[in-house]
Formats: C-alpha cells, structure tokens, sequence
C-alpha cells in the first residue's frame, strides 16, 4: 500500500501530468483539497473509488482515512492543487507517514504561478531584464511569515515576485513595492488561471489595488516585474546566429566540436537552455 501525492494542476483539468492522472486511475481511494481541486479531475478515480474532500478535515482526520486505506491495503491517491513544492501542506503529512511506516510517492504538478504566466503569454525571466523569480506570499491569519521573507526584501532585487495568498492585501502589497518598482512597473493580477471563469488584470504597481476587482477573491495571484510587458530586452545568445554550441560548432576551432557529441554519449544529454549571458559551460 502506497500513499501517491499528486500535484492536481491549476485548475484545469486536462493540466494534471500523465503520471498523475494514472495514479488517480490505479487507487482505490482518493483524498482532494476540495477548495481548489476541480470536481473534473475526479473522473479519473476508478468507478466505485472512495473519494473524500478533505477540505473540512483536520490533519488528524486526514492521516486515519489514510491509516483505514493502509490497513485495508489500499493505495491512496492525494490530490493538492498546483505542484506539492509549495504552500501543499504535504510537509506535515508526509512527516506522520514516515512516522508510521506508512510508504510514499510525489509527483509533482503544474504551479499557478506558470499557469499565471502562462496566461499572461509570458517568459519571466527575459535577458538583461529579469533572470530570477521569486513565490512568495504575505502573512496570513494562520501563517506568519518568517523574519527576513518580506517583499520590500524580495523587492529590493528587482526580480520578478509572483506573490500568492495576499489578494485580500493588495494595497499593502502595492505600498511595500511602490518603493522599489516604481509606479510604471508592470502587474498582472490572475485570477483562476486556467478555470473556464479565468480573469486577468494587467495593471501597474501604481494602479495594483484598484485594479482588484470585488469577485477576485481567494485564487490570484499577483505578478509584478518588468518582464511582464517588455518588448525592449535583449535576444538569447542560445539561439544567435554567431554564438559556437554545443549543437552548432561554429568556425575552424568550435568549443565542442560536432564529433565530440556524436562519440561521447555523456555530452548528448546537454539541454538546449538558453545562455542569456553567452557564459560558456563546462
Ligand atoms: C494554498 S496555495 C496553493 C499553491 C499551489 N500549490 C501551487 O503550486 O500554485 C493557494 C494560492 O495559490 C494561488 N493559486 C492557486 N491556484 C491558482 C489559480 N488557478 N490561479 C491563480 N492563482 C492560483 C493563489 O494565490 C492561491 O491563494
């Protein structure tokens, strides 16, 4: 008996991985954050499967539908929105089952904050504009944030803030990044990315708080950066007629030269990332 967390997607329900949605197909019993899990996705549990919204439970009621499943060797599939990395509350979980013997997997899911960009149509991270990107999100009722984790901080590099769970905050949100964006810097509010009721918002700093509508609530989020409009920045070097890769010796002397990936199977797993700053690799 195995207990499989699955990241569930944004909301979508064709944005659950292959893997994922086998797992949901193969388990006998499904547990799903209710609140942002769509009812679609549960399509995929097996007929007759016990599925339970765990929206309402505690965690100690979570772990005893698991502790059932476990004596009962049934495989459980654990559905949480997004990806499992962040704000899950798979941590804790999983800490009860190692504690209890009981086995696990994850696999991972579509983040909101992609889903976001990729609503928006936009690469965060643009050469010469923004190579960094940081989840974030304010304090909460039940979560306070850690000393140091504040977005005058995370602002303060300039990097691209995808900012999670503050919707409700917006003017704090909008007074902490004034500052150190300026007024003109590109946002964009998404609310629902990817659910057929998807909004989006493109806004300034300046203009963040007004530009959250009433029915936004709970499921946004808010990008700021100035990636997010940009059309002035600068091309990759990865794909620049005059640069010598990997996958494209140039001249009489290339750095890799095209035998070297054709004999050493090694150097064929090279991805084809792009090297906005032209630095070669090892
Ligand atoms: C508890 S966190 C879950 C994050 C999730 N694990 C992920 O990978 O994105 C919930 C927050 O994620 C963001 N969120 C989740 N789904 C979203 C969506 N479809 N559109 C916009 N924001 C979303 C919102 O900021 C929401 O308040």
């Amino acid at each position: 008996m195995t207990v499989h967390f699955i990241g569930a997607g944004p909301g979508a329900a064709d944005l659950i991985t292959v893997r994922g949605r086998d797992l949901m197909a193969a388990c006998p019993v499904c547990l799903y954050a209710g609140s942002l899990i769509p009812r679609d996705l549960l399509a995929h549990c097996p007929p007759g499967a016990r599925i339970v919204n765990t929206a309402a439970m505690s965690l100690d009621d979570i772990v005893a539908e698991i502790e059932t499943a476990h004596a009962q060797g049934h495989d459980v599939a654990r559905l949480h929105s997004g990806d499992l990395s962040v704000w899950s509350a798979m941590g804790e979980q999983l800490r009860r089952l190692r504690a209890l013997g009981i086995p696990y997997t994850v696999t991972p899911g579509v983040p909101s904050f992609a889903a976001a960009a990729a609503t928006l149509g936009a690469e965060l991270t643009l050469p010469g504009l923004c190579q960094s990107v940081v989840l974030t999100r304010t304090s909460g009722r039940a979560t306070s944030m850690p000393e140091g984790e504040n977005l005058a901080a995370f602002a303060a590099t300039g990097a691209v803030l995808a900012i999670h769970l503050s919707i409700h905050v917006a003017e704090k949100v909008q007074a902490e990044l004034l500052p150190h964006y300026g007024a003109d810097c590109p946002a964009a509010i998404v609310w629902r990315a990817s659910w057929p009721d998807e909004t989006v918002v493109r806004t300034t700093v300046g203009a963040l708080a007004q530009a959250v509508a009433a029915s936004m609530e709970r499921t946004a989020l808010i990008l700021v950066g100035r990636s997010l409009q940009a059309e002035d920045f600068a091309e990759s070097r990865l794909y620049a007629a005059d640069y010598d890769r990997r996958y494209r010796p140039l001249g009489t002397e290339p750095r890799f030269p095209a035998t070297d990936v054709q004999n050493n199977p090694a150097l064929d797993t090279a991805r084809d990332e792009p090297l906005n700053d032209g630095a070669p690799r090892a």
